[in-house]
C-alpha cells in the first residue's frame, strides 16, 4: 500500500500537518512519501492514496498574485514563485483507482469563509478523480502560523484513519 502527500506550504504550516499526516499514515504500515507540489508527479503508478493539501489564500486556493502577497509577508521564496496546488491539478489527467483525501489551514479568528480544500476537491473531481474525500481542514493561528495546538495530532489521526480506509478498500 502506497501513499504520496502532495503539500503547497508559503510559511512551513501545512508542510508540518503534511508530515503528521504522513507519520499517521507510516504508522499504521502505508509506505508514504511528502513531496512539495512543485516537485510532484502527475501519474500515479502505483499510488494507492493520493493526499492533497494547501494554504486557503483569499477563500479558496492560491494564485500567483496571493503567493507573491505570501512572499511580501516573509514566506518561503522558492515556494511562492513556484507552482500551487491549482496549476498542478490542472495538468492531472484522472484516475478512478487512486483514491484522494484534500486537505487545507486557514485561520481561525476570525473565522472567514472558503477553503482551498473544497477548491481542490472540486477540482479534482471535475479533472477525473471520482473517489475523493470530503475536505478537512486544520488550523493555524494567523497568516504565518503556528499551527494551533492540537492540530498536528489530529492530522497523525486523520492519517491514521486514512491508513484504515485504504487498506480495508484494498482487502
Ligand atoms: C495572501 C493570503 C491570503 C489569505 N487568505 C486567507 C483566507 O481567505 N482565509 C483564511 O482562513 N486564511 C487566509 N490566509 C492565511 C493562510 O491560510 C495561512 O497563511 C496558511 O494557512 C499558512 O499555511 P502555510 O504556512 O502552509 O503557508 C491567507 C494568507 C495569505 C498569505
Amino acid at each position: 500500500m502506497r501513499a504520496l502527500v502532495v503539500v503547497e506550504s508559503m510559511f512551513g504550516n501545512t508542510e508540518e500537518v503534511a508530515e503528521a499526516i504522513a507519520a499517521g499514515l507510516s504508522a499504521d504500515g502505508v509506505e508514504t512519501s511528502v513531496l512539495p507540489v512543485r516537485e510532484a508527479p502527475t501519474s500515479f503508478e502505483g499510488v494507492d492514496l493520493l493526499v492533497v493539501g494547501g494554504p486557503t489564500h483569499a477563500f479558496t486556493m492560491s494564485r500567483p498574485s496571493t503567493r507573491a502577497d505570501a512572499e511580501d509577508k516573509g514566506a518561503d521564496t522558492a515556494a511562492a514563485e513556484g507552482i500551487g496546488l491549482r496549476e498542478w491539478i490542472d495538468q492531472l489527467r484522472g484516475d478512478a483507482a487512486v483514491h484522494v483525501a484534500v486537505f487545507d489551514t486557514k485561520v481561525q479568528h476570525p473565522h472567514l469563509p472558503g477553503s482551498a480544500a473544497r477548491a481542490a476537491r472540486k477540482r479534482l473531481r471535475s479533472r477525473g478523480f471520482p473517489a475523493v474525500d470530503p475536505a478537512t481542514t486544520f488550523w493555524v493561528a494567523g497568516t504565518p502560523g503556528p499551527v494551533l495546538s492540537g492540530e498536528l495530532d489530529r492530522a497523525r489521526r486523520w492519517g491514521s484513519e486514512l491508513a484504515t480506509l485504504v487498506t480495508s478498500s484494498a482487502a
